[in-house]
């Protein structure tokens, strides 16, 4: 029987962005201590954890040292290199497995899995060179989009590559390296759902949510998505044959395409928390932060019911471009919560914070919450 971990021991983190953040959150209300480990000092997880390690990924002693310092090992970042949880599972368990890493961090990997399984997903090609773009391009029809099969996120490694698109410029935009060329989906709405399973098989999950995306990086998400029954379980029971056949400990989430002509195809997996999973630590019993400690942990799955109808918008940086958002006009929204990630430089594109608003009305609220922000009533 694996062991459990209780309030008291020590989580170890890899990675340091704004999704360690909330977990260490979640982990310190629980009474856990948390280690983080990153490249950088000072950052959003590292803020709020016990010890901040900042090393390379690829400096495989300090990542046993580290790892030989906690109780059980996470992660936060898809993309940490294989080699890096490898060497800490040489010294402690780390949860989700390197195996559900390698498969879903690597774009050609993860489309085999679902493929193999079975499971609904985009047309696409893998592609390696300029020749085998051309041939894609005419087997996928255009637009078509070209991805890197590894080290994407945010809509960085991609490229949209229209009907009369130069595809030399988009191979060498990507920098000429393995890629994965998927057929553009015109879709009724994007969907994700987050799940959890634990180590006796449980599963728990948040329901389906719709997300609005801007320049290929997630917006505004809306929970539950207004979407009808048959839909909504169909996207939770496909997510849940993922989890089983990925046999995942720990949360998963699943990002859906909603075709026209109403069915249902699995855009990505991520390993992790997930952006659109952001609303269920106001909106829900249980958030999906305190579900993955509680699925690293070896804890019984907490209850995913979704207390009020929710909505959350992303905060990024070129909200600063004009000066320092209006706090207090976005707090004078009572019904609208703030949660910003420390980071330091607000960068255009960067996500900086979110807000998520609660009751029937909050894809508005949270709107408006967003616009407050950068009304600046008060100048000089
Ligand atoms: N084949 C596609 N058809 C339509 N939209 C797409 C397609 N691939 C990506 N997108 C858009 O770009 C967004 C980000 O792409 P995704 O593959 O999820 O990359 P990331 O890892 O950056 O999230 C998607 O949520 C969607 O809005
Ligand atoms: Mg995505």
């Amino acid at each position: 029987m694996t062991r459990r971990i209780l309030p008291g021991a020590t989580i170890g983190v890899l990675g340091s962005g704004q999704l360690g953040r909330m977990l260490a959150i979640a982990a310190r209300q629980m009474g856990y201590r948390v280690h983080t480990y990153s490249p950088e000092e000072d950052t959003p997880a590292g803020q709020v954890s016990d010890v901040e390690i900042a090393a390379p990924y690829e400096d495989l002693d300090r990542v046993r040292e580290f790892a030989r310092h906690v109780d059980v090992m996470t992660f936060e970042f898809e993309n940490v290199p294989a080699v890096t949880a490898a060497a800490a599972a040489s010294c402690v368990d780390v949860r989700p497995q390197g195996a559900v890493l390698h498969t879903t961090q690597h774009r050609l990997r993860e489309k085999g899995f679902l493929s193999r399984n079975g499971f609904p997903i985009t047309p696409y090609q893998p592609v390696n060179s300029l020749a085998e773009l051309r041939q894609g391009m005419k087997a996928l029809g255009c637009p078509a989009i070209l991805k890197t099969a590894d080290f994407g996120y945010d809509g960085r490694g991609q490229v949209l590559i229209g009907c009369t698109g130069r595809q030399d410029a988009a191979w060498d935009a990507l920098g000429r390296r393995q890629c994965v060329l998927e057929a553009w989906v015109e879709c009724e709405c994007e969907l994700s759902v987050v799940a959890a399973r634990g180590f006796d098989g449980g599963f728990a999950h948040y329901g389906a949510v719709r997300n609005e995306y801007r320049h290929h990086v997630l917006d505004v998400t809306v929970a539950p998505a207004p979407v009808s029954e048959p839909v909504q379980r169909e996207a939770v029971a496909v997510t849940r044959d993922v989890l089983e056949k990925l046999d995942v400990v720990g949360v998963l989430s699943v990002e859906f395409f909603l075709t026209r002509d109403g069915r249902l195809l699995i855009n990505e997996l991520a390993p992790l928390p997930h952006n659109s999973g952001h609303f269920s630590i106001d909106a829900c019993v249980t958030s999906q932060f305190e579900q993955q400690l509680r699925a690293v942990c070896n804890l019984p799955l907490g209850s995913t019911a979704q207390m009020r109808p929710a909505a959350m918008a992303n905060v990024f940086g070129e909200l600063w471009e004009g000066g320092e958002p209006d706090w207090a006009a976005a707090a004078a929204f009572p019904d609208v919560k703030l949660h910003f990630y420390g980071k330091l430089e607000p960068e255009p594109g960067r996500k900086m914070g979110h807000l998520t608003a609660l009751g029937d009305d909050a894809a508005k609220r949270v709107l408006a919450g967003r616009d407050a922000l950068t009304r600046r009533t008060h100048q000089g």
